[in-house]
């Protein structure tokens, strides 16, 4: 049984929801929390029954960082050793699509891990920052990167170099969340995206996810012809068939996966 995170693998149909759980120290990130969280996504990606997952924190805190006072004494050699980006990397390898419910703080690997997630719903009192460079250090789960790719780069020079937070307004206004509601509503509007994409096939979905991938990791004519034997390949699928029959017959299609 995990420690730090709750686990709801139905809160929808073929909806999965993980809850970080360390409220009093903010949600901080510490290894054994994303140890958990790695795990399980994997047994949730393995799972027919999930399609969707959503990823949340609490009212308070989506998480604010990585564990500080576990971090405070580490050597560069413990930290090469622990090699905790290994954790961070079989995340970002998650194939069904992950939802970020954010409400109040999302620091440092925080947000870093909220823009791992595919898409984000955020509450008006949410508040994202990367605010490593006021503790001496830097973002190094991708926040240097995925947020320079988000806001673009002054905003992003801003946040990093300063370590300014932004509230909900600014980060929906960059590009940074989906959407921004009433913190009663923020679960539940990230689980309601989380079901419309439920409902899709999910094999198409998990190509449709890597496809968009692509666009951060390739040079555009390369990515271009993975969109394209991807888009082919779907084609082999009865979900293919079902979908494209049910549109002819005007019903709602029912995607079984094959
Ligand atoms: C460990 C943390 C923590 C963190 C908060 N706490 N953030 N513990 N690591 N990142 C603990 C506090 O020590 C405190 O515990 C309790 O949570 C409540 O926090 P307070 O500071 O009392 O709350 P508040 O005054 O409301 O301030 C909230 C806050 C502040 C603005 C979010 O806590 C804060 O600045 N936290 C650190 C944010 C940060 O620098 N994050 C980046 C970390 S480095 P006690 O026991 O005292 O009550 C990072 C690098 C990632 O993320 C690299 C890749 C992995």
């Amino acid at each position: 049984m995990p420690e730090f995170i709750l686990v709801n693998p139905q809160i929808a149909p073929y909806v999965a929801h993980i809850q970080l759980n360390r409220p009093k120290e903010l949600n901080a990130l510490n290894l054994e929390l994303m140890l958990e969280i790695k795990e399980v996504l994997i047994q949730l990606d393995a799972d027919e029954n999930v399609r969707a997952i959503v990823l949340s924190g609490n009212e308070r805190a989506f998480a604010a960082g990585a564990d500080i006072k576990q971090m405070a004494g580490r050597t560069a050699v413990d930290m090469l050793k622990i090699d905790q980006f290994t954790t961070w990397d079989s995340i970002r390898k998650t194939k069904k699509p992950l939802i970020a419910a954010v409400s109040g703080f999302a620091l440092g690997g925080g947000c870093e891990l909220m823009m791992i997630c595919d898409m984000v719903i955020a509450s008006e009192t949410a508040q994202f920052g990367q605010p490593e460079i006021s503790i001496g250090v830097m973002p190094g789960a991708g926040g240097t990167q995925r947020l320079t790719r988000a806001v673009g780069k002054v905003k992003a020079m801003e946040m990093v170099l300063t370590g300014k937070f932004i509230n909900a307004e600014e980060a929906l206004k960059y590009g940074l969340v989906n959407k921004v509601v009433p913190i009663e509503h923020y679960l539940n509007e990230a689980v309601n995206l989380a079901s419309v994409i439920a409902e899709k096939s999910p094999i198409a979905v998990q190509m449709a996810k890597e496809s968009v991938l692509k666009a951060f990791e390739m040079p555009l004519q390369e990515a271009l012809f993975f969109e394209r034997k991807n888009f082919y390949m779907l084609f082999a699928t009865e979900d293919q068939k079902e979908g494209m029959a049910a549109f002819v017959e005007k019903r709602k299609a029912v995607f079984k996966g094959q």
